[in-house]
């Protein structure tokens, strides 16, 4: 699935309220929708210049819409949803959110992940290999996915306010229209 517009976009996160990481609603326990919005929040604390970045926390589990279920593949689903409209770096960064996991448990076994993305990491792949961790470093993109990732497992918790979906059609919209001037 391909968006090809920011009111495309807006309708998916829209749809996201309501709807969860798990169809039977066993895993994480803020529905995608509550999800989005605190991982982007966090995002925008840390790195408020970073427009890229935040907006890839705030789309990072479209997948688990588009796809229900596919647990391994559904940061591609969602890296292949936003790619056509805002790019390869928010496109990466969507996509390598499940790595990052992959590495963060390999480099730190110890640190807690939610119960859910503690038992999907088995079907992701499980805790990267040396020669993975490797790989993953030398991406330009690494610091970026490990900060995506950090905040990803922070922005689960029930009840927590972190503002309104609309707040970010403007942003989204200046990407948008930022590439578009770019590639003119
Ligand atoms: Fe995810
Ligand atoms: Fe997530």
């Amino acid at each position: 699935m391909t968006a090809h517009s920011v009111d495309e976009l807006m309708d998916l996160l829209h749809a996201c309220r309501g709807a969860w990481d798990t169809p039977d609603r066993s895993g994480d326990p803020v529905d995608l929708h509550d999800h989005a919005l605190q991982t982007a929040a966090l995002l925008r604390r840390r790195r408020p210049a970073d427009k890229e970045l935040q907006v890839a926390g705030l789309l990072h589990d479209l997948g688990h819409l588009l796809r229900p279920g596919d647990d391994a593949g559904h940061a591609d689903t969602a890296a292949d949803a936003v790619r056509a409209l805002l790019g390869e770096r928010v496109a990466r960064l969507v996509q390598l959110h499940v790595p990052a996991k992959r590495y963060l448990a390999a480099a730190e076994p110890g640190r807690g992940l939610s119960p859910r993305s503690d038992l999907t990491l088995g079907v992701q792949g499980g805790p990267m290999t040396a020669e993975e961790m490797a790989a993953f470093v030398r991406d330009p993109d690494a610091d970026d996915a490990l900060m995506l990732r950090q905040a990803d497992d922070e922005g689960k918790v029930v009840g927590l306010d972190a503002g309104e979906l609309e707040d970010w059609r403007p942003v989204l919209e200046h990407l948008v229209a930022a590439r578009a001037g770019a590639a003119r």
